[in-house]
């Protein structure tokens, strides 16, 4: 009797082993945006590539629309392992770090390109550490592109933007920002935009023209000043905790599926900035305003002492780095 119950308890432990090792890694990617976006469409190709090089091993899940978690949420959640990937906008990190802040000072960046000379130098590589000691690990960045101001009425001069309300993301720079043009800043969700601006509770937003065309704002602003004045950027993340508990090899093979993901994201970037400009040029919703040098030097006067008030928390040597990458 004590020898059959030893038999089964045996089967049943060998059972129950070869199910843990036959359940794959789940890793849940949560993210905001539409999947025609880079970063929609990086999150997919990930998926694609790990399904096929650790298919039996690896399970990528892609939850885009905020359908799992909104960004004000999902680092809290990845730190309880309730999703393990995320790619939010360089904005999105004041809770974990002050340093990110640096990539929302109005102007700092002429374009993407400048961007991303700054993130593949020493200094901008340093950056996706600075969410370590909050539990983090910053695995690249990902282009979105340049934003532009999106607004219920032609803003040419930085004073037609006094005394309106705009959406930002949760970023104290860009409050301060808006502040410096007499706006009201409001911190919102991505998901509320579209309703804040059909429901006419704000007046107008910031956002690049992938997210502008996706996510139909231009269909509820009749004004979108080309501004360039700032730039949406991602930083792919995951936990430290989930990260390093993986088995080396299967990490390297999965930092390697992602690398390519991000190359294929940042060439979607650099397509859908022009291909969703002219989307909304042509649907004729929304008419573009384009800055003369004279009006762009008001916009750049009004938004650039903002540098200052954050220089200390930043570090004036990394803004310098920064700024120092334009041609
Ligand atoms: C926003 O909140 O406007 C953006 O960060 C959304 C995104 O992820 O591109």
């Amino acid at each position: 009797m004590r020898q059959s119950i030893l038999a089964i308890l045996m089967v049943a432990g060998l059972l129950l082993a070869s199910q843990v090792y036959a359940d794959p890694i789940v890793i849940k990617f949560s993210h905001v945006v539409a999947e025609n976006t880079p970063k929609g469409q990086m999150a997919n190709r990930f998926k694609a590539l790990i399904a096929e090089r650790l298919g039996d091993k690896v399970l990528v899940e892609v939850y885009p629309n905020s359908q799992l978690f909104g960004d004000n949420k999902v680092l809290e959640a990845m730190l309880l392992n309730d999703v393990q990937m995320a790619a939010p906008s360089l904005s999105k990190f004041k809770r974990y770090t002050k340093k990110l802040q640096l990539f929302d000072l109005p102007f700092l960046f002429n374009d993407i390109d400048a961007v991303d000379r700054f993130q593949q130098s020493a200094q901008g590589k340093t950056l996706l550490h600075a969410v370590e000691k909050k539990g983090l690990i910053g695995l690249g960045y990902l282009h979105n592109g340049m934003k532009q101001l999106s607004a219920s009425k032609p803003l040419r001069v930085p004073a037609d933007a006094k005394g309106l309300k705009f959406r930002i993301m949760a970023s104290d720079v860009l409050a301060a920002q808006f502040e410096a043009l007499g706006a009201t800043p409001l911190k919102k969700p991505f998901s509320e935009v579209f309703t804040l601006l059909q429901t006419k509770a704000i007046d107008g937003q910031e956002n690049t023209w992938s997210n502008i065309y996706s996510k139909k704002f231009y269909e509820v602003q009749p004004y979108i000043t080309e501004s360039n004045h700032g730039v949406l950027d991602y930083m792919v993340v995951t936990s430290k905790e989930f990260w390093m508990g993986l088995p080396e090899e299967l990490r390297s093979e999965i930092k390697q599926a992602l690398d390519e993901s991000i190359a294929f994201g940042n060439q979607v970037a650099l397509e859908k900035a022009v291909s969703d400009k002219q989307a909304i040029i042509t649907s004729k919703r929304s008419e573009i305003i384009e800055l003369t040098p004279e009006e762009r030097a008001q916009w750049v006067a009004a938004m650039k002492p903002v540098w200052k008030q954050f220089e200390k928390q930043i570090g004036p040597s990394l803004i310098e780095a920064a700024y120092n990458a334009n041609p």
